[in-house]
């Protein structure tokens, strides 16, 4: 199958199963379950679930059909959503378009955006109690199971992902090192890439060669995708964008543009991309197809949304 139709045909799968994993009509307050789904369903490139399917097929040829692996790329993307929606809010960044519609908070007020980020979170750890009905699909044993929803926490938590925009925060306004900014945008943007990864590598038993492969290319796809969105921020439209462009400089944000320059900033685009197609080398090495990986690699680092 073609790339780009592969590609479409995970999103599809991604589409149609997000909507089952909101919280039932009767479960939950109408104004809340409609502000979950209204940044959740928003569309979105899905980037995360796409990796999650595209490594379990990697790994087991058709894995990627397991509702295991289904309900770990959902979580990522709750996850991912509710980061988005926090993201968002005066406190934060206060964006008002987000995925090419006004943002949580504007439509549903700052009490119940922040409420839904919560519910989006919570639910998606919900999700990891579901997995053991289906145990009998024996994709994972349990303690595969526990291995990757544990990654998630701590890759979404303090040490990761949250811990990440308290530092972009705390940067604001500040000129930092390059390091610095590496390591923050590692964690604000890369830990959430890494999850879908490393998360089912550990769902499916990946031999360890395949882990650190896998662990490397996910690291390296991190950093190029923040840096790419730290350049369209300043060269897009929003209409491309689906968020509003110019934020950065507006929000005194370090990002590698501010830092570096578009010039310098592109280099280390590059620099990344090439380290993430290193290890889709190392992963054929190894005897896996990484070709869809490598692809994917490169759709991202010249994306215009
Ligand atoms: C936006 O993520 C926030 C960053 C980490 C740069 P995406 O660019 O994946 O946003 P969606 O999911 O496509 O809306
Ligand atoms: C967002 O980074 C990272 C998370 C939401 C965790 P940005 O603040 O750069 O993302 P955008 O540009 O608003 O999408
Ligand atoms: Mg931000
Ligand atoms: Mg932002
Ligand atoms: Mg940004």
């Amino acid at each position: 199958m073609p790339y780009d139709i592969l590609m479409q045909s995970y999103r599809n799968r991604i589409e149609t199963f997000l909507p089952g994993c909101l919280p039932a009509p009767d479960s939950t307050p109408e104004r809340l379950r409609e502000a979950m789904a209204y940044s959740l369903l928003a569309g979105g490139k899905r980037v995360r679930p796409v990796l999650a399917l595209a490594v379990a097929d990697l790994l087991r040829e058709g894995a990627s059909q397991s509702k295991a692996v289904l309900r770990y790329a959902a979580a990522v993307e709750m996850i991912h959503t509710y980061s988005l929606i926090h993201d968002d809010l005066p406190a934060m960044d206060d964006d008002v378009l987000r995925r090419g519609k006004p943002t949580n908070h504007v439509v549903f007020g700052e009490a119940l955006a922040i409420l839904a980020g919560d519910a989006l979170l919570t639910r998606a750890f919900e999700l990891a109690a579901k997995a053991d009905e289906d145990s009998a699909e024996h994709i994972s044993d349990a303690s595969n199971r526990l291995e990757a929803w544990l990654l998630l926490a701590n890759l979404a938590g303090s040490a990761g992902m949250i811990g990440g925009q308290v530092l972009d925060l705390a940067a604001e306004g500040r000129q930092v090192s390059v390091e610095h900014l590496r390591k923050l945008q590692a964690l604000k943007t890369g830990a959430l890439l890494q999850a879908p990864v490393l998360g089912v590598a550990a769902l499916l038993d990946a031999p360890p060669a395949a882990s650190e492969a896998l662990r490397a290319y996910s690291l390296q796809l991190g950093l190029a995708f923040q840096i790419r969105d730290d350049i369209l921020d300043t060269e897009a439209t929003s209409a491309e964008l689906g968020k509003t462009p110019g934020k950065d400089e507006v929000n005194q944000k370090a990002t590698y543009v501010t830092l570096l320059g578009k010039i310098e900033a592109a280099q280390a685009l590059a620099a990344a991309s090439l380290a993430a197609l290193q290890a889709c080398e190392q992963l054929t090495a190894l005897g896996y197809d990484s070709r869809f990986l490598a692809y994917f690699a490169e759709v991202l680092s010249g994306r215009t949304s």
